[in-house]
């Protein structure tokens, strides 16, 4: 079967790197995808927002999947726009409808949606300007620190946890009434704060059944100790490994089941991955977030985990039998690492040519941003390379990471050297 992957990223790097093992694929191309995509697949110069193209691409090259990395094109309805066309409907597209994708589109939407299902969360309440003065009361009823949340999509910078109350009602003002984060902020969450470990589990659903995939942690702060703005991601460790078995049965019980039996009750049509963020707080899972789409980096360790045939379980969506499939998950640890540019995740250059690729022994190097230009690949990102390692347990595994690190570079590389410090 020819396949379609829609991303650049570590992700779908990672994605392309498990489909390409797959004896069921004849050609697999990604969109745009990156200098390390380009060694295994067809690179296509396509935006991913950008249907009518996809759908041009698509019929004249007889796919039959498309696997969706990043939100943006889930959120904009590529799920729809496929199903609502006779000519596409027959695709096999993997990822949630438009209206399921709200449950990351729309911080409110994924509360109420919560509260509907009875999965926990922590307490909230939303405003709008026309609620200021309303959201500036709740301010003063909860304790300290406070979080308040961008409604929309803010590229993952729309959370801010502010330890004092004039300070969080001045930030409250500046996201309803001065645009801090554009229409993202014109309605705002705010939440009691939650005072626990975080962790990540990932669901694959074919909208009938589910499959929990190995769990992950990852590290958003750009400086050591958790320090300094976020990122998308500075490294990864899977599995968990706080995360034993009662704390899985737990999370089960009390949020996928109620998750994916919402998702049903409500017709959230959904195909794909649902990434559960989670704070762990006297051993109790209460969700922080949902995305509808998996976590980079947390797929560069996620994926290479599941030893079985990615691509078949997710051929299996098509037919809603994916309670069929056999799922091997490899018993290794895994980490990964993030190789940036000096300065992000503010102002960084481009342009930088990568050293050492073919220097790296016994660890993958999953690309993100990077391409190749006149025979050299050079860095086309903030987020460049993820340097993913297996171990028996996770220090093992990012020992491996670090070694090979050492043998890379690029001018003003950056990553942090303490990924699992906390575990
Ligand atoms: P989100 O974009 O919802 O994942 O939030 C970004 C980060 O803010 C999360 O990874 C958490 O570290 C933190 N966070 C979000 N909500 C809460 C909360 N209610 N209590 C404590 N920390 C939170
Ligand atoms: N690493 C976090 C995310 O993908 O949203």
């Amino acid at each position: 079967m020819n396949v379609l992957i829609l991303g650049s990223g570590g992700r779908e790097h990672a994605f392309a790197h498990s489909i390409s093992q797959s004896s069921l694929l004849s050609h697999l191309y990604v969109a745009p995808g990156n200098a390390g995509t380009a060694q295994i697949a067809t690179n296509l110069d396509l935006g991913v927002t950008d249907f009518e193209a996809i759908k041009n691409f698509v019929l004249e090259n007889n796919i039959t999947m498309v696997v969706v990395g990043p939100e943006a094109p889930l959120v904009a309805g590529i799920y729809d726009y496929f199903k609502n066309d006779d000519q596409l409907n027959h695709i096999n597209v993997i990822g949630p409808s438009k209206n399921a994708a709200m449950l990351e589109g729309s911080k409110e939407f994924a509360k109420e949606f919560m509260l509907r299902n009875q999965v926990p969360t922590a307490a909230y309440q939303s405003f709008t300007a026309a609620t200021l003065s309303d959201g500036k009361q709740f301010i003063d009823s909860l304790k300290a620190p406070y979080v308040l949340k961008a409604d929309g999509l803010a590229g993952g910078k729309g959370v801010l946890i502010i330890q004092n109350a004039d300070e969080a009602k001045a930030a409250l003002v500046e996201m309803l009434l001065g645009g801090k984060f554009g229409a993202a902020s014109n309605k705002v969450v705010i939440e009691e704060f939650l005072d626990g470990i975080e962790m990540s589990v990932f669901v694959m659903t074919d909208g009938d059944s589910y499959k929990i995939m190995p769990t992950a942690k990852d590290y958003k702060r750009i400086g050591e100790g958790d320090t300094g703005l976020n990122t998308g991601g500075m490294g990864a460790v899977s599995p968990v490994p706080f995360a034993d078995a009662s704390l899985m049965e737990k999370i089960e019980q009390q949020v996928v089941i109620p998750t994916i039996n919402g998702l049903q009750s409500e017709q959230l049509e959904y195909k794909g991955f649902v990434f559960i963020g989670l704070m762990i707080v006297n051993n109790e899972p209460l969700v922080i977030e949902y995305n509808v789409r998996m976590g980079d980096p947390e797929t560069e360790v996620v994926l290479p985990r599941i030893s079985s045939d990615l691509l078949s379980h997710l051929h299996a969506f098509a037919k809603a039998e994916l309670h069929k499939e056999q799922f091997k998950i490899d018993p290794r640890s895994a980490t990964t690492v993030m190789c940036v540019a000096g300065g992000y995740p503010e102002a960084y250059d481009k342009g930088m040519e990568i050293h050492g690729l073919d220097q790296v022994d016994d660890s993958i190097v999953f690309h993100a941003g990077t391409k190749e230009t006149a025979g050299k690949v050079v860095t086309n990102g903030g987020r460049v390379m993820a340097i993913t390692s297996y171990g028996d347990d996770f220090k093992q595994a990012l020992k491996k990471s670090y070694e090979n690190i050492s043998k890379l570079s690029f001018d003003r590389i950056y990553y942090r050297t303490d990924i699992g410090f906390d575990l």
